[in-house]
């Protein structure tokens, strides 16, 4: 068994938003290490249920080994969260949960290409089945692509600058490792006592982009609110600020008393039905100060939990 060890992040607040009981079912889209599955297995003995996924191998592979204190209770498979109302009976389950972005051992094996903090393969798959690469994209998107980027989901403020050196930089041979990536964003962008490494945004995009991770959430959230039962729970953790307005969004719309069919919210062309969902804590949950100082990477994480009517 590979080691693999993740904290889970605001776990006494995930437990809080899904009330776990016993009989009950669960689904755990970002399994990872099964931290929180197995507190979700733990607080749900002695017969709750929980189905989980992660797009990751070895994600899967510890979760089940960790999860194995908990027989004939769990159905482990790897795929992407986008996925599971494919699999997962709906109007089952009373709490789904979505714990997004990426795990401490993904960040710390330099194989996987997601850290600018060693050097590695330009991956950053978190499936390593999928064909496209960060390297693909470093070396194939037009300049205008990846300033775009850079700029839209990294909100880096150099984004053309930097786009351009990618693509000067590439003309004497392909980009392949992090640390050449690293040190020409350090070269153009020097840190000039900034606390955040200049390269961070721009691995932050290029990730976001290589596991359609916004796209996916979108598609897991409606999935999600499929699977659960009405009062059902569904709670997401997001990382970015972009991820947090994708959950913010869809919660408000399914909380509406309306449909806008033209798209955008036209009150004469407004349609009434029924909400959907409510939020139960309308402001995101946040780490308190004692965890943000044991687990640092528990900083920007924030939850948002709703519940489907
Ligand atoms: C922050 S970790 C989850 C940690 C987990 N809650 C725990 O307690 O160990 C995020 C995990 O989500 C997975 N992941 C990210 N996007 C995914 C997606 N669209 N579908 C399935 N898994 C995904 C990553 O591979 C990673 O293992």
């Amino acid at each position: 068994m590979p080691e693999f060890f993740h904290k889970p992040v605001l776990l006494a607040e995930v437990l809080n938003a899904l009330r776990p009981r016993p009989g009950g079912i669960y689904a755990d889209g970002t399994v990872g290490g099964a931290g929180h599955a197995a507190a979700i297995l733990e607080a749900s003995s002695p017969d709750g249920r929980l189905y989980g996924c992660d797009r990751d191998r070895a994600a899967v592979e510890t979760a089940k080994h960790r999860l194995s204190r908990f027989p004939g209770r769990f159905e482990v498979r790897q795929g992407n969260f986008a996925d599971l109302a494919e699999w997962v009976p709906w109007d089952s389950c009373d709490g789904v949960l979505l714990d997004l972005g990426v795990s401490s051992p993904q960040l710390d094996t330099p194989e996987r290409g997601f850290s600018f903090l060693s050097d590695g393969p330009l991956d950053m798959r978190m499936d390593p089945a999928q064909p496209l690469t960060a390297a693909d994209l470093v070396n194939r998107a037009t300049a205008e692509e990846l300033a775009r980027w850079f700029w839209e989901l990294g909100g880096e403020p150099e984004s053309r600058r930097l786009a351009r050196a990618v693509v000067q930089a590439r003309q004497s041979g392909p980009i392949t490792t992090t640390r050449q990536l690293a040190e020409l964003v350090e070269r153009v962008s020097p840190r000039r006592g900034r606390k955040t490494h200049p390269a961070t945004r721009i691995f932050q995009a290029l990730r976001i982009v290589v596991n359609d991770e916004l796209g996916s959430l979108e598609k897991g959230l409606s999935g999600a609110m499929k699977i659960l039962r009405p009062g059902g729970r569904l709670a997401v953790i997001t990382f970015h600020s972009l991820e947090d307005r994708l959950v913010k969004e869809f919660g408000r719309a399914r909380a509406r008393e309306y449909t806008c069919p033209a798209g955008v919210d036209v009150p004469e062309l407004r349609q009434p039905r029924a909400p959907e969902a409510r939020w139960v804590s309308r402001k995101a949950i946040m780490p308190g100060a004692a965890e943000q100082a044991e687990n640092p990477r528990s900083r920007s994480a924030q939850l948002r939990v709703m519940e489907k009517l």
